[in-house]
């Protein structure tokens, strides 16, 4: 891959275990487009880092510290919302995103609860690999909220079917089209406006998904928190103007939401330790 000193920078972030494989591939292509424009790029393999589970601490929402754990996630997240524009290639495991993702995806709060987001408005791709068509589940649903968590901008979302690694290699078209969303990818980091696609009938109008939850007529996406009512078998969404990842709401969340629930936790710690106490005495153990 090219790097060179003063060109805009896109790094492929690729989450299989599998070097070479349909995931890797897809996302060097995509890559390729955007050098043929002018862009340097890098591969992230995060299956060569260490990344551990979130422990549910909470340091970095309450005291606005880096998380505690000493492995790469930290480093690795930095990487990536440092990069002027981002390529996320992720397989299908069991109709969801392979678990690394989550992971990242969970370590990354302290990314989103700040003043501002590293990562706020750049532009990304994401790509999802899986075996068979329609089995793609809920991993398209999950790039996007990485995505969006960190503030990314999602250009396009790549479905790519294949099973054997590295097989995508045969379809042609899937190939052109993964390059032509890297060009365009450059084309957006290099400042150049590109239009946002327009969403399909069924589609959340922010995220471009259909995974939405249906009470009566009442329809809410339940990535961007957005409602909408069932019309004529039609899905009519209510007014854009505000939706879960756009940066005040992420603001509001956090403040109004999250950092607000410390001192009322506080205010009845010693009651709820002794509720606690009394009811379970002191757990079982596990192990
Ligand atoms: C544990 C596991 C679970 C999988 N689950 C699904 C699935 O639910 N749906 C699907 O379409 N493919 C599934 N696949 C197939 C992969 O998504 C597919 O082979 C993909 O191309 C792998 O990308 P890679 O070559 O980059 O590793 C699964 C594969 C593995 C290893």
């Amino acid at each position: 891959m090219k790097s060179n000193q003063g060109m805009k920078k896109i790094i492929g972030v690729v989450g299989s275990y599998r070097p070479m494989g349909n995931t890797e591939v897809s996302v060097l292509e995509a890559l390729k487009g955007a050098e043929s424009v002018g862009c340097s790029t890098e591969v992230i393999r995060l299956t060569d880092y260490e990344i551990r589970p979130c422990r549910g601490c909470m340091a970095c929402v309450f005291k606005g510290i880096n998380c505690p754990i000493e492995d790469d996630a930290v480093e690795l997240l930095d990487r990536i919302t440092q990069a002027d524009g981002l390529v996320l290639g992720v397989p299908t495991y069991i109709l969801g995103t392979a678990g690394i993702l989550k992971m990242l995806n969970d370590r990354g709060m302290g990314f989103m609860a700040g003043e501002t987001r590293p990562a706020e408005g750049k532009p990304a791709l994401g790509i999802v690999t899986a075996g068979i068509p329609g089995w793609e589940g809920l991993a398209p649903a999950m790039i996007r909220i990485f995505l969006a968590s960190l503030g990314f901008n999602t250009l396009h979302l790549s479905i790519v079917n294949a099973q054997g690694p590295a097989e995508v290699v045969l379809n042609g078209s899937k190939l052109e089209e993964l390059n032509s969303q890297g060009v365009q990818l450059a084309r957006a980091v290099m400042g150049e406006t590109i239009a946002p696609e327009s969403p399909k009938e069924g589609e959340c109008p922010f995220c471009h998904e259909s995974v939405v939850s249906v009470k009566g007529s009442e329809v809410r996406c339940l990535i961007c928190g957005l409602k909408g009512r069932l019309s004529d078998s039609h899905i009519e969404w209510e007014s854009w103007d505000s939706w879960r990842w756009q940066a005040e709401d992420v603001k509001w969340h956090f403040d109004h939401q999250v950092r607000s629930s410390g001192p009322k936790y506080k205010a009845r710690f010693a009651e709820i330790r002794k509720l606690v106490r009394q009811r379970y005495g002191k757990g079982k153990q596990g192990k």
